[in-house]
């Protein structure tokens, strides 16, 4: 046990699948870890409370990077030094990111995709249709806003978003009704446009707000969010000392199922290989480096939805690279570590 002995509250988010997260981590002494999605700082302080290691800590958003250089000034007063590393930055670019600070092979790595409680619940990020505020979405402070997107793209781009990141079939309609509302006055906030949106899309019996699905599309698109998983998972596969695991919270099918491929290619789970995908195709005499360490994804308890129905629909999936003796390929993990 280290100083920091429990994980301290970290108001506005409540961390999903914390135990589950910290069994596949298994965090120890000494040891290395990449909180890829700092947040509220939930993970990182369990991590911190539950060995005496170093963790590297990213963010895109620049609130999140200063509630974590309040949690290293804690540290530094409850411990007299800092374990704590915050970069600012996305998760996609982590190894240059880390490369450019020294930052050694890593023992572990944890993803929590998606937004935290803090965003979504402060109106003037523009994230949910629940808050009124300038329609915005961006995770970090640069690059179009999604007001940017829904006045200047073109309807067939429009619906081609709405349809791809947000699944939403009538996302034909929802463009037409966009490109019509802009053509009287812009866009600007989340009320008028959650506004327009339920003009042409009904309700149904799921209670779902008609909104939902197509803020996801907007938001997943401004900040690139599964360009930045794909880069990211790959990524922190490649990172990973022999040994070391990665652990990643997902919270829709469109992440899960780049985070099930990337674990599955990994660990050499793919199915028969195909014509068509040159990754699929594993050399027969290279034995997997990876082991899955979930088979199907692991989901959060009853008494964990109750508390806090926002990890609902969360899905953990983990992964090991195994240690050099069960490695055929050891190259990268040699030149790391
Ligand atoms: C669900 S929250 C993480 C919560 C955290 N696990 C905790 O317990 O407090 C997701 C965080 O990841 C950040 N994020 C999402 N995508 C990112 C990316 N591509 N790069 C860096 N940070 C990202 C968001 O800004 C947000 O702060």
């Amino acid at each position: 046990m280290t100083a920091m002995t429990a994980p301290l509250a970290a108001p506005g988010h409540i961390p999903v699948m914390l135990a589950e997260v910290l069994r596949m981590l298994a965090p120890r002494d000494g040891a290395t870890y990449l909180d890829g999605t700092f947040g509220g700082g939930g993970y990182a302080r369990a991590i911190l409370a539950a060995a005496r290691c170093t963790l590297w800590a990213i963010d895109r958003d620049p609130a999140a990077i200063r509630r974590g250089e309040a949690l290293q000034a804690e540290l530094r007063a409850a411990e007299g030094t800092c374990r704590l590393h915050m970069v600012e930055g996305g998760f996609g670019a982590m190894r240059a990111l880390l490369d450019a600070r020294g930052a050694p092979a890593l023992d572990g790595v944890v993803m929590d995709l998606g937004l935290s409680s803090f965003q979504i619940d402060e109106g003037a990020r523009g994230f949910s249709f629940r808050h009124d505020g300038p329609l915005d979405m961006r995770m970090g402070d640069t690059g179009p806003t999604a007001a940017d997107i829904v006045n200047r793209a073109d309807e067939s781009d429009l619906a081609d978003i709405l349809y791809q990141y947000g699944e939403e079939r009538l996302s034909r309609r929802v463009a037409r009704a966009i490109v019509a509302a802009r053509a009287q006055a812009p866009i600007r906030t989340t009320a008028r446009l959650a506004e327009i949106i339920r003009s042409v899309v009904p309700g149904d019996r799921s209670g779902i707000d008609p909104a939902t699905r197509s803020f996801q599309g907007l938001r997943i698109h401004v900040n690139d969010e599964l360009g930045q998983i794909r880069a990211g998972l790959d990524q922190a596969l490649d990172m990973l000392a022999p040994g070391g695991r990665l652990v990643v919270v997902a919270f829709h099918s469109l992440e899960d199922r780049l985070v099930k491929q990337a674990m599955h290619r990994a660990a050499g789970r793919l199915p028969g290989p195909s014509r068509h995908d040159p990754r699929s195709i594993q050399p027969p005499e290279q034995a997997p480096a990876y082991r899955l360490l979930t088979g199907r994804t692991l989901r959060p308890g009853d008494a964990e939805t109750h508390a806090n129905p926002r990890a609902r629909s969360a899905r953990l999936r983990a992964i090991e690279r195994l240690p050099l003796a069960d490695q055929s390929d050891t190259s990268h993990a040699e030149r790391r570590s």
